[in-house]
């Protein structure tokens, strides 16, 4: 490998391609080691291209065995290849047709893009710019062919064979021990949604007819043995299907949809057309392996790739600056059927959380950049945060601000008017506007900038005029100097002493949302009685950082009274985070306000807990220490802040004790109950888990107690791991025996014993560096698979503060190595790793300079990939 100053791609050089390619023949004979592929390709110039331009296609590791054009060899001089790309110099100015041969070598591929095996099974992964790897191609979006595959392998190693589209023709090839398949695709796609499959595979199906009357085979493909862990993802895909049909009226289109779970993925999941390939872990599951948590992601990207189909395939994007146009899109598609699944306000707070456990930091580090890039030098690492979930919470918006029948009708428009195309971010809004007449110009400044916007939010009360204003003033950090202000829907409402104000009104809020457009701007309430406290971003209606003074006495009154349940949630937390930031920052602690703040919660779980236990147990979860580290903002000690958190739960353990100990009592599944993963008994565990968590931080020998007998009794995964996670906090012999029987238990299971290894790498100790070297050298952990990689290192670094963030930096020495130990065979999983650094700016002068000289021995390495230079050189910059 060697290090390159790779060039930056810009969005204002996008020009159309001088070729296009209307049909794709791929011919793929699987081998181990010597896989070959012949390419098929019909081209034309582009009636739009530059006349008489050069063919360049894209190549990465290829080898080059033979090409024609129209028939005949071309002539050496007539052409130029390497590895990376082929250049017809003067090809036909007419229709023709290129035969490429090339050769493979999947069983060497370590870096998971393009052509690779993952535990003997032959996959791919085209996205971004993987296709290049199995064939020359224009590997472009904006490139849309129609694909007839042959795959052809062992038959005893690969009797499962699977490619997009529709099944043709199958068969042997006689007297070889070999079969074949032929898949043909009839719509025209992009080379990133290229997939095949060959292996030996288990299989789990049912069948589905859309609205339009097709019969649809769904099939689930797992490991040998495994089929009966499929059965949730099986029926998650159907719920998914039916989902779009309601909601956006999108049918499927072809006569199969496969899912295939591979245990070698870089990323979650992939929309190939027809062939999902996903992550085993976001599709095994069954009571004894999976927890809630994972039931819940395992719907969502389900139904992610399945929404793809539509956003992302049938509308795909023009150039990789408009990758939110699908990942934005889709990831609000998934987030609604998500919230149609389960609880729809429980829902919203954990995307809020995530949003800003993620997003939020990302936005205010050194890897800031807008929704729609401008620039990038490595296009696999704008698979970020930003893209997907504020891309998601720009969708969000415009719905919000436009109404729902009105976006009923513009994504209608929209995949209309861009079906079989791609788009760009201005076709989606275009589509809006036309239906609603509405100039959205302004609103597409929220893709242009990074940062997260800041709306301070102030309230007067006029008694004698019984008129309530409120102002708000909204400020980007990060976006410019020159930035424009941002078209920012605010749901809002009063809140009295008493409840809900509903006769104050105002002639500016129109169906509960005022729209902010200005920097500064107000509204006035009416008939206001007493003096209200403001509820604004009901619903987390902007992706916005709200500055409000008001005291914790009144965003109680919220939590008391505020019929937005998001409000009530956000209330709290924010009271929580004023008290533990004072404490992290060494302000005079404040019984009375923590007093106050436990009395409020007592109250709340009297009249709550048993109507909506899922909603109960986000009231007791506290802000994280990286919610507390970005509050803080500036100079943090990431040892303060967890000693501020671990205070604020002692104090709720202690003061809450009778109450918890008694609803973990009420909410016990009856002995012998079948388990379910709805959101109704997930929500029951989740509060019983909230309640453990803060007995146990109260009382050690208590909690040690209970742990032990929950995981002794569990009957499901949710329950143990809760369990194994409250232990993992208490140091002692309990802990380590109970981590010696869970890996004796499940030694046979990868996937739980990710579980195991994330546990460990998150016990915020002195010996957890030491641990997880040691960790390190388990028969069951590998540097090659992503899985267990994000489980041990990813979850050290993103998910231990006070043990990442060492003063002595051997926090920041452990990854480091982890990443270059990587980064020759991986550097996707490498860069993904390196983004955990990405705060480093915001940490105390000590720790900050250790960070720093880490990422200078990093940039300085020798040979690193284009990928992890391009993360490290942005974050020192
Ligand atoms: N389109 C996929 C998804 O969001 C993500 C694939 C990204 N892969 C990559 N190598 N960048 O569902
Ligand atoms: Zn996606």
């Amino acid at each position: 490998m060697r290090t390159e100053t790779p060039p930056t791609v810009r969005l204002e050089d996008y020009r159309l391609s001088d070729h296009l390619i209307d049909r794709v023949e791929l011919d793929v004979r699987l081998d181990p080691h010597d896989t070959r592929v012949t390419a098929t390709l019909a081209l034309r110039p582009n009636p739009a291209g530059r006349a008489a331009a050069p063919l360049v296609l894209d190549g990465d590791d290829l080898t080059l065995l033979a090409l024609e054009c129209d028939g005949q060899a071309v002539a050496p001089d007539a052409y130029r290849a390497d590895a990376s790309g082929l250049t017809l110099h003067r090809p036909p100015q007419r229709p023709f047709t290129l035969r490429i041969e090339t050769r493979l070598d999947p069983t060497a591929n370590t870096k998971l893009m393009g052509l690779y095996r993952s535990s003997g099974v032959y996959c791919t992964q085209c996205e971004a710019d993987g296709f290049r790897r199995i064939t020359y191609f224009l590997d472009r979006p904006d490139v849309l062919a129609v694909y007839t595959t042959r795959i052809e392998a062992d038959r005893d190693s690969a009797p499962v064979l699977l490619g997009n589209g529709n099944p043709v023709e199958a068969g042997d090839v006689p007297g070889t021990g070999r079969h074949y398949a032929v898949w043909h695709d009839p719509l025209p796609k992009p080379a990133y949604l290229f997939a095949l499959v060959g292996g030996r595979l288990d299989r789990v199906a049912k069948s589905f007819t859309t609205m339009e009357g097709r019969a649809v085979e769904i099939a689930v493909y797992v490991e040998p043995g495994k089929g009966d862990r499929a059965a949730y993802a099986l029926d998650a895909v159907e719920r998914s299907m039916a989902w779009d049909e309601t909601a956006f009226g999108r049918a499927y289109d072809l006569d199969v949809f496969n899912v295939v779970a591979v245990s070698d993925f870089n990323m979650g999941a992939m929309e190939n057309k027809g062939l999902n390939i996903f992550n085993d872990k976001f599709v095994l599951a069954s009571p004894e392996t999976a927890t809630d948590a994972d039931y819940a992601a395992i719907e969502a990207i389900i139904a992610h790739e399945y929404f793809h189909n539509w956003s992302g395939n049938r509308v795909t994007c023009r150039d990789w600056f408009q990758l939110c146009l699908k990942e934005g899109l889709t990831v609000f598609r998934d987030q609604e059927f998500s919230s149609d699944m389960r609880s729809r306000a429980v829902h919203r707070i954990a995307e809020v959380r995530n949003l800003r456990a993620r997003q939020f930091v990302e936005d205010a580090g050194p890897l800031a950049h807008p929704v729609r890039p401008k620039q990038y030098a490595e296009i696999n690492n704008f698979y970020t945060a930003t893209v997907y979930e504020k891309g998601a919470e720009i969708v969000r918006m415009l719905r919000t601000l436009i109404g729902e029948p009105a976006f009923r009708a513009g994504m209608d428009r929209y995949f209309a008017d861009n079906d079989g195309t791609a788009a760009t971010v201005e076709d989606f809004l275009s589509a809006f506007e036309a239906v609603t007449g509405r100039d959205l110009s302004s609103f597409a400044e929220w893709y242009e900038r990074p940062g997260t916007p800041r709306v301070a939010v102030s309230g007067t009360y006029d008694p004698a005029a019984r008129t309530y204003r409120l102002a708000f003033r909204q400020t980007r950090p990060g976006a410019g100097a020159d930035a424009p202000p941002l078209v920012i829907p605010v749901r809002v409402g009063l809140v009295g002493a008493e409840g809900p104000l509903d006769g104050a009104t105002s002639g500016r809020v129109e169906a509960g949302v005022f729209v902010l457009e200005a920097a500064e701007d107000a509204l006035t309430f009416e008939n206001v009685a007493d003096e209200p406290v403001p509820s604004p971003f009901r619903g987390f209606s902007a992706p916005v950082r709200v500055e409000s003074p008001l005291d914790a006495a009144a965003r109680l009154t919220l939590l008391r009274h505020d019929p937005d349940s998001f409000n009530r949630w956000e209330a709290a937390q924010r009271v929580a985070l004023g008290l533990m930031a004072a404490q992290a920052r060494g302000e005079a602690s404040e019984d009375a306000g923590a007093d106050a703040f436990v009395a409020a919660l007592d109250a709340f779980l009297d009249t709550e807990a048993l109507r909506d236990p899922a909603f109960a147990a986000q009231i007791l979860t506290l802000p994280g220490e990286g919610e507390l580290a970005d509050e803080i903002g500036t100079d943090t000690d990431p040892d303060a802040i967890f000693s501020a958190r671990q205070a604020l739960r002692r104090r709720l353990g202690a003061g809450l004790r009778e109450r918890l100990t008694r609803l973990r009592e009420t909410l016990a599944e009856p002995a012998g109950a079948a388990f379910s993963p709805d959101a109704a008994s997930a929500g029951r565990r989740a509060l019983r888990n909230a309640a453990l968590d803060l007995i146990a931080a109260a009382d050690a020998e208590a909690g040690t107690a209970l742990a032990q007998a929950q995981i002794e009794a569990a009957t499901n995964m949710t329950d143990r791991l809760a369990g194994l996670a409250t232990l993992a906090l208490l140091p002692g012999e309990a802990r380590e025996a109970a981590l010696t029987a869970f890996a004796g238990r499940y030694a046979d299971e990868p996937l739980v014993l990710d579980k195991w290894f994330a546990i460990q790498a998150m016990i915020p100790e002195d010996g957890t560096v030491t641990r997880i070297r040691r960790l390190q050298t388990h028969p069951a952990f590998a540097m090659t698979n992503p899985n267990r990689v994000r489980s041990l290192i990813g979850s050290f670094s993103l998910a231990n503060p006070t043990q990442f963030n060492r003063p002595d930096g051997a926090g920041f020495d452990l990854l480091a190595e982890a990443v270059l130990a990587i980064d020759g065979a991986n550097p996707q999983l490498a860069a993904r790793l390196m983004t955990a650094f990405g705060p480093w700016r915001r940490l105390e002068p000590g720790r900050r300079a250790a960070a720093e000289s880490v990422l200078r021995r990093i940039v300085a390495t020798p040979a690193l990939s284009r990928d992890v230079t391009d993360i490290a050189t942005r974050s020192l910059a």
